[in-house]
């Protein structure tokens, strides 16, 4: 066996391994693990928010979730027109959703600190400032209406791709710039 075939071997091994670590918590999240995780695994319940709760705070948190979250939340933070929404293990939250809205706004910016593990949801520490978490969690509690936003932006353009390869849209030809020499010969 050539060391190519065993790495690919060893990483889709890998891979299955922790595919199934990760489905699990998904598939068995009880009423019971919802409780544990909202009573105790997910901290910051008494923090307060620190970022004003007005229209100007909403909007830059609209901003920074426009910018970061949309490609799993989509832009209404209902994962309108995000086509893996449901297909990952959890599905990604619907952030308007009871479950959600009932975190206190501490364990809301607690979550985006830390992410949720195991998970797709990741942890934003070091990548925004706290600030801009906390103006993120103002604009969750004032989320539009579901779908009012449209699609995001990198989602239309592969939809656009599709029917353009649907249709039978021409091939990209890769041409040689000119002048360029003839390959060598070894
Ligand atoms: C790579 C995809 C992805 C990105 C990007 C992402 N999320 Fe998530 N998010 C998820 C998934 C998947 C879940 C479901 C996790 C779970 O139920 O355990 C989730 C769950 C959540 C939850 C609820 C957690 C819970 O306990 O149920 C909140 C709040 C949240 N995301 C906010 C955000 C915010 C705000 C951003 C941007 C700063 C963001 N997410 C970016 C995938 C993502």
């Amino acid at each position: 066996m050539t060391n190519r075939s065993l790495l690919t071997l060893t990483v889709a091994a890998v891979f299955a391994l922790s595919a199934c670590k990760v489905s699990q918590p998904g598939s068995v999240e009880s009423g019971v693990m919802k409780e544990v995780k909202k009573n105790i695994t997910v901290g910051g319940k008494d923090d307060q928010n620190p970022a004003p709760d007005n229209q100007a705070a909403i909007n830059e948190g609209k901003e920074h979730f426009g910018h970061h979250c949309q490609i799993c939340h989509g832009l209404d933070g209902q994962n309108t027109g995000v086509p893996f929404a449901t297909q990952m293990s959890p599905p990604v939250a619907d952030l308007k959703s009871g479950d959600i809205q009932a975190y206190t706004d501490g364990q809301l910016h607690w979550i985006l600190v830390n992410g949720i593990n195991p998970s797709g949801m990741p942890a934003w520490k070091g990548i925004l400032e706290d600030d801009e978490m906390w103006k993120i969690v103002r604009y969750i509690r004032h989320l539009p209406d579901k779908g009012s936003l449209g699609t995001p932006e990198v989602f239309k353009e592969e939809a656009e791709e599709h029917k353009q390869m649907e249709s039978g849209g021409t091939p990209q030809h890769h041409h040689r710039p000119a002048g360029s020499k003839p390959e060598s010969k070894h």
